[in-house]
């Protein structure tokens, strides 16, 4: 599909220090840790300081996975941060990073498409790399979610955390690298999760706020049953455009929204669950950073060797949907 193989060549993840526990949760909204733990397999989340915005989580992350590829700031060419939680509306969060990394050379851009960025990001960015436009791109996924969360409202205020996974993109040996990636989205749900205030449809005011509107608002069940046919369906097609097996899946890293979605996908791939990475007890969702922190936490842990299949699947807002395979 390339000209030049591309591969990640660094990652790291960054979380803040701040638990949220599922009994803490108890004692703010109508809702039990037996209940958490079983509808979504999430124990605690992470919840940025009062003075960390995005970027400030993104830089920890970025840091790390510059150190790990061996680069410094001054040779990247961009700068992609996705996220459904920037600072501010403008400038994006990806040209704050470029500032506090020092990254001179690079271009900068943030990429929205809610839970699923992180993919659509490493698709945009591994195709500048493989037509030679760009030598080396830092694809961040960063979420501050605690912002935009109810934490009157029990039907969303258990699901999400904060943090941020960074990876850096480089050519890598033939037969390594991104061997398919396949991205999709259906607007006609964007209904079911999105936060209304705030932009050009509803400006933000005392009535936007006196509503809610400046948090996520989510059809859960509906959301819930569309990610069940998509996980599994997502990552089939971009086995099939491969030319891979599932057989030959070393490790799946999917989205982190749920336990009961991502076992229906191992369901589908027919993977026992030690061939997937799941750390949605620890951090809950954290959207276009779940995946890359997932994947960091894989590298950590030795899980991820050389030459392996690795899977990447993930949906969300929008609707969206994307999965990647990749040669490690
Ligand atoms: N504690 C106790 N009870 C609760 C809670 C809670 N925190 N939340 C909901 N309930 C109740 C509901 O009110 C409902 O009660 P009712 O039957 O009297 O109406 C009952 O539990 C069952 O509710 P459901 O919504 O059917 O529960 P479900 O099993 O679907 O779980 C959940 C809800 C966890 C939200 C699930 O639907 C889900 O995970 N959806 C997908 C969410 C997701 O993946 N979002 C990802 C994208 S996020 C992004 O892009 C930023």
């Amino acid at each position: 599909m390339q000209h030049h193989p591309v591969g990640i060549i660094g990652s790291g993840k960054y979380v803040p220090e701040r638990i949220l526990t599922n009994r803490e949760l108890e004692q703010m909204v109508e809702t039990n840790d037996e209940w958490i733990v079983t509808r979504t397999g999430i124990r605690e989340r992470r919840i940025a300081a009062a003075e960390q915005a995005t970027s400030d989580l993104a830089y920890e992350a970025a840091v790390k996975a510059l150190e790990a590829s061996g680069l410094s700031a001054e040779d990247l060419d961009l700068i992609l941060v996705a996220t459904i939680t920037p600072d501010m509306f403008f400038p994006s969060t990806a040209s704050l990073l470029q500032a506090r990394l020092g990254a001179k050379k690079a271009a900068a851009f943030d990429l929205s498409a809610a839970c699923t960025g992180f993919i659509y990001g490493l698709a945009t960015a591994s195709s500048m790399i493989a037509t030679g436009m760009y030598n080396h791109v830092l694809v961040v996924g960063a979420e501050c979610l605690s912002r935009i969360t109810d934490y009157t409202d029990r039907n969303t205020c258990i699901l999400f955390g904060d943090g941020a996974g960074a990876v850096v993109l480089g050519r890598v040996p033939e037969g390594r690298g991104f061997k398919s990636f396949e991205l999709g989205a259906d607007g006609t749900g964007g209904e079911l999760l999105k936060i209304g205030g705030g932009g050009s449809r509803l400006p933000s005011s005392q009535a936007s706020v006196a509503d809610k509107q400046h948090y996520i608002y989510m059809a859960g069940r509906e959301v819930f049953k569309f990610a069940v046919r998509i996980m599994g369906g997502a990552a089939e097609e971009a086995l099939r455009k491969a030319g891979i097996e599932k057989s030959e899946i070393d490790l799946l890293v999917p989205h982190q929204a749920n336990i009961r979605i991502i076992e229906s996908a191992l369901n589908r791939l027919e993977l026992p669950p030690e061939k997937c990475m799941v750390n949605l007890d620890k951090y809950g969702n954290i959207s276009a950073a779940s995946i890359p922190i997932a994947l960091a936490e894989a590298v950590e842990q030795g899980r991820v060797n050389e030459g392996d299949c690795i899977v990447l699947v993930g949906f969300g807002g929008g609707l969206t949907w994307g999965a990647s395979v990749l040669i490690w």
